[in-house]
């Protein structure tokens, strides 16, 4: 989960690794550190590290203004604690004992302990508690003066998952980097190279990228790069163009990467929708790796899913099962990858993850693949592990996600899930013609809708209803049908960035334990959409205020019996009852932001949370 980088080129690496920590922080913020190349007093080379606890501002006093010595290339690190606590030995990057090899590691070296303790046998002191230490260790007794030499003769020796870079002393101008099931690509740019986990490392810089395969090593200096596969034969590969625009890393005059991610939301559905929706209607979906023919004949669909995404599997399950009548399982990937599998040849199972990358996720992708499953990442991010894990791939299409709590991408995953709801329903006669493209035209509404919504008065509305609720310790989130998982996301939010606690229950469960929860003035957020389980939702509110509690109710624009039964409102747009999930959960997003705004709470890094979970 944590951010690593490195530079090696013509230009001074500092200033290019510190922007580059910056763009990645949003993976782990809870120590950071940069170790440079530089010149020592006898001519020769030696690194200049600073580490420091905290986030990337603590690292940015600490390293001070550039020493003047011009550095040869660098590495940095934002990290994610997983082995040892938060201090400043354990922070990254860890050196040898000569302190002529450095690496920033992210992932986990599951046999850590027992090389460790090989190590120490051979009278090696280790200075932190990481598992990332064992690499300097190890590829400084396999280096003979060629390091990707090293690296490839340690990768065989370690277990787990992860992805490092490694520089040393005695070769100023090369950067190896390794990685087996954790993100890493190379920036290639003129006369320079960069290492990182995620493109926007280094998307200022350049465009032009080239993905690594599990347990290749690469070697990149200022003009060339090799890549070895396990073997030590050499592999070819060109660098593909990526689309992101730099500015989708900036927070482009907004406070916070959140807020402007909610205000993305109508071009991420319009984005989402592209050419996939035709003007007559018709719907093309390329890249799932099934033709109609095959499409039409799935009789079971399995998504499979962590946190927001899940949430977004929840609701496409919703739509899948009115609009196609094909039974979809929903569930949470680290219970599905430890469940005895069922899903096999003739079932579809979706693996919902934005950053491509979540490590349960893939791992219950892999269970139903190895079961003969067709197998389709619906993912944000191309080249991710999960689009090469798959068999096919279903891309939302809402550009770069920066803050830790998704927005913009959940509500392209539900659109994305729409369309394919749709398609289904087409392929299998389960819906009329005239009704799918009534939904056809729905779906094309939608980012108008969201975009009217979010340059109205109502975020502003949501706002103050935030501010006079921020101080209460709980609140409950209660909905029906699709509104239930619009509470699940809505409790999530607030929970993740204000550190409030929460509950989400289907409405009807309430009376079978959480209404003991409640007592005079609780606060509980009921979505009340317009729908056919309008009137039961009502019902329920009765019963929580007849126990003193006050509602906050999100409701369609335009409902007149709402005012009589919340105590709040928040709108919401009127659309169909069955798409209501991508307005309802709008107003909810923006509820936790204005909560955690009123605490004084960053709500781009939350505690302990970081964007991508490569770990278990
Ligand atoms: C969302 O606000 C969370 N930060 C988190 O639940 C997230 O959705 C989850 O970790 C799954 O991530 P993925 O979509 O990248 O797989």
């Amino acid at each position: 989960m944590c951010g690593i980088i490195g530079y090696v080129g013509t230009r001074s690496p500092r200033s290019l690794i510190l922007d580059g920590l910056g763009r990645l922080e949003y993976r782990g913020y809870d120590s950071a550190g940069l170790a440079l190349l530089v010149g020592d007093d006898n001519g020769g080379r030696r690194f200049a590290t600073t580490r420091t606890v905290g986030n990337l501002e603590r690292l940015l006093e600490a390293a001070g203004a550039d020493d003047g010595a011009h550095a040869a290339l660098g590495l940095g690190h934002t990290r994610w604690a997983t082995h040892g606590r938060v201090t400043q030995e354990n922070a990254h990057p860890h050196a040898s004992a000569d302190e002529r090899v450095v690496v920033v590691m992210n992932g986990i070296i599951e046999n850590y302990q027992r090389l460790r303790s090989e190590l120490q046998g051979q009278g090696v002191v280790f200075r932190s508690e990481t598992d990332a230490e064992v690499l300097p260790h190890l590829i400084a007794r396999h280096y003979q003066g060629d390091l990707a030499e090293a690296v490839r003769e340690v990768l065989p020796l370690l277990g787990g998952h992860f992805a490092f870079v490694v520089a040393h002393a005695d070769e100023p101008e090369r950067l190896v980097a390794a990685r087996r099931e954790c993100p890493l690509v190379v920036g290639v740019g003129e006369g320079e190279h960069f290492v990182a986990s995620a493109i926007p490392a280094f998307l200022r810089e350049t465009r032009e990228v080239m993905t690594l395969e599990d347990d290749e090593v690469v070697s990149v200096t200022s003009h060339g790069m090799q890549i070895f596969d396990a073997h030590g034969g050499r592999s070819e590969r060109a660098p593909h163009t990526v689309e992101w625009d730099a500015d989708s890393a900036e927070k482009s005059g907004y406070p916070t990467f959140m807020l402007k991610e909610i205000h993305e939301q109508p071009s991420a559905l319009w984005d989402t929708l592209g050419d996939r929706l035709r003007p007559d209607g018709s719907i093309e979906l390329d890249g799932l790796g099934l033709d109609e023919a095959a499409l039409a004949r799935v009789e079971r669909i399995h998504i499979v899913a962590c946190g927001t995404s899940y949430h977004a599997g929840l609701v496409g399950r919703y739509l899948i099962e009115d609009w196609a009548r094909v039974p979809v399982n929903v569930e949470v990937a680290s219970e599905y990858r430890y469940r005895t599998c069922l899903a096999g040849p003739g079932d579809l199972v979706l693996g919902v993850t934005q950053s491509g990358e979540t490590a349960d996720t893939l791992a219950a992708m892999r269970v139903a693949r190895e079961r003969g499953a067709h197998v389709v990442a619906l993912t944000n991010v191309m080249g991710s592990q999960a689009t090469r894990d798959a068999d096919g791939v279903l891309y939302t299409r809402a550009g770069l996600e920066i803050g830790v709590a998704a927005t913009k991408t959940h509500t392209a995953q539900v659109m994305a899930l729409a369309l394919l709801a749709l398609t289904l329903g087409r392929l299998k006669w389960a819906i009329t013609e005239a009704g799918a493209l009534d939904l056809a035209d729905e779906l094309r509404r939608l980012p108008e809708v969201l975009e009217t919504y979010l340059a109205s008065s109502a975020p502003d509305d949501v706002g103050a209803v935030a501010r006079r609720y921020h101080d209460r310790p709980f609140f409950l989130y209660l909905g029906r049908h699709v509104g239930v998982p619009v509470c699940f996301e809505g409790a999530l939010k607030l929970k993740e960035i204000s550190y409030i606690p929460t509950e989400a229950y289907p409405a009807g469960e309430m009376k079978h334990g959480p209404i003991a929860l409640l007592e005079e003035g609780s606060p509980v957020v009921v979505v009340a959409t317009d729908g056919h389980v309008f009137d039961k939702v009502i019902s329920n509110i009765q019963e929580v205020r007849a126990r003193g509690a006050r509602v906050i109710a999100v409701a369609t624009e335009g409902n007149q019996e709402i005012a009589g039964h919340a105590d709040e409102v928040l709108w919401a747009p009127r659309v169909p009852a069955l798409l209501s999930p991508l307005t309802a959960v709008v107003p909810l997003q923006l509820f936790a932001y204005e909560v955690a705004q009123a605490l004084g709470l960053n709500v781009d890094q939350p505690r302990n949370l970081a964007k991508t979970v490569t770990v278990e």
